[in-house]
């Protein structure tokens, strides 16, 4: 893609970029994450830590990607000639195909979800039911994979068209529809007998699960839902017009995140306690209860079936943003081969996926440190990648990027103050690496 090749207008990129934000992260892993880690705590330290590293290193995205005005590895070289910092470009590559790796497969089970519901397989059942539904779909080898294939040839095909074909398009419905059925579905958990409990769950923090651990998780968690720590929003906004209000789409971005995760909690939570599930039943938590409340609802399976379509598409808004950084990488440029790199790039998201996707069947009893194939690549994605990659992003604005070309590129389009960005740069250039290495230290035992 030529770097020409900008964003048609400003919503434009403030929905694409939400887009790439919000997905799975908000919908699907916040509950779950939240579900095991003690809930009110978790999102304590979710927020917190949206709002003073992830928010920032969104930022310190948007000045490299405008400012490099190329793909995440040519950004890096544009500004720091002949240095080593491209190397975070290609990491953030890597990282980005093995969380797709994953993110294809979890796709893959929306899939499964909305075939089934389109034929009437998932209303009048029972919570046990619920919860044997999914065990089977993740367990069926050819099911999951097939359905990760899809998943993969849906995204190849929009990546391959380009920005202002594909992307911008696709995000400038799906993402409002979703957040109007998203309110009627929390009216729906909160007003069941008993939905409170569910409500202090996520709101009410339970000091004894503030450990090293939640922090680092809460960490990871901030970072893969706002899409940063990989330079997916370096190749993003590269393709951003010098008169955008960078800072004012880096908060729309991490507020509406913000007020997605606090949705899905507040349809997850509430549900969970007032229909007797478990919050901590790991990665299926979404998939079990959410079906449950529609059960709950008049036309409960036509909902359902529009539900998983919206959730379908947030997914895929998701995945087209982390496919796109690979494919510019390999592209540099050179559009002709763009096709060509697409569909090599999903086809490898696809093999490496493989194991992911087979996790919860034939490879069940395959661990690495104790997690399976799938857990572990999210692990070390969300939890190590994520957090090395933005502490370089900051390093990289903080101390190899001039003041003045960060203070010019932050208030170009945004008239930011010089106060703000004063604060501003004293968290990317400070605070964020500091709390990156306090919380790593931590959670390795050494602090
Ligand atoms: N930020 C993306 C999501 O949350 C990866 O789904």
């Amino acid at each position: 893609m030529k770097n020409s090749d900008q964003w048609s207008s400003k919503i434009g990129f403030i929905l694409a970029a939400a887009g790439s934000a919000i997905g799975l992260g908000a919908i699907w892993k916040f509950p779950y994450m939240a579900g095991t880690n003690g809930g009110g705590v978790f999102f304590l330290l979710f927020i917190l830590f949206t709002i003073l590293i992830g928010t920032p290193i969104m930022l310190a995205e948007f000045v490299i990607g405008r400012r490099g005005g190329a793909d995440a590895v040519t950004s890096y070289r544009v500004l720091a000639p002949s240095s080593p910092w491209p190397f975070v470009g290609y990491f953030g590559t890597l990282v980005s195909l093995i969380i797709l790796s994953f993110y294809s497969v979890v796709g893959g089970w929306i899939l499964s979800y909305l075939i089934r519901s389109l034929t009437g397989g998932l209303t009048g059942m029972s919570q046990a039911e619920y919860g044997a539904l999914f065990e089977n779909i993740i367990s069926r080898p050819w099911e999951v994979l097939f359905t990760q294939g899809i998943f993969m040839i849906m995204t190849v095909l929009v990546v391959k068209g380009g920005i202002k074909a594909g992307i911008e398009r696709a995000s400038k419905f799906m993402m409002p529809a979703l957040f109007v059925l998203f309110l009627v579905l929390v009216v729906r958990s909160l007003t069941l007998e008993g939905a409170m409990d569910g409500v202090r769950f996520l709101l009410q923090p339970d000091w004894s699960y503030l450990t090293a651990e939640t922090a680092l998780l809460a960490l990871g968690q901030a970072f893969f839902a706002l899409s940063v720590g990989i330079s997916v929003m370096v190749t993003y906004s590269s393709y951003l017009p010098k008169t955008e209000n960078m800072p004012n789409s880096a908060f729309s971005v991490a507020s509406l995140n913000i007020f997605i995760s606090l949705l899905a909690g507040l349809v997850i939570f509430p549900s969970v306690f007032a229909l007797g599930f478990q919050p901590d039943v790991g990665p299926g938590l979404v998939f079990v209860v959410i079906p449950a409340v529609f059960n709950e609802i008049a036309f409960g399976g036509l909902f359902l079936t529009i539900f998983l379509v919206l959730l379908l598409f947030a997914t895929l808004t998701s995945a087209f943003s982390i496919l796109e950084i690979i494919v510019a990488v390999m592209e540099k440029g050179n559009e002709q081969k763009r096709s060509r790199y697409a569909w090599f790039a999903g086809i490898l998201v696809f093999v490496v996926g493989i194991p992911s996707a087979l996790s919860f069947g034939v490879l069940t009893d395959f661990q690495i440190i104790g997690k399976s194939f799938f857990d572990f690549a999210d692990f070390i994605t969300s939890n190590i990648g994520l957090p090395v990659g933005a502490l370089l992003i900051s390093i990289f604005t903080g101390y190899v990027l001039k003041k003045s070309a960060v203070k010019e590129e932050l208030q170009r389009g945004s008239g930011m103050s010089d106060g703000l960005f004063q604060v501003l740069y004293l968290l990317i250039r400070y605070i964020v690496p500091l709390a990156i290495i306090a919380v790593f230290l931590n959670s390795f035992g050494i602090l």
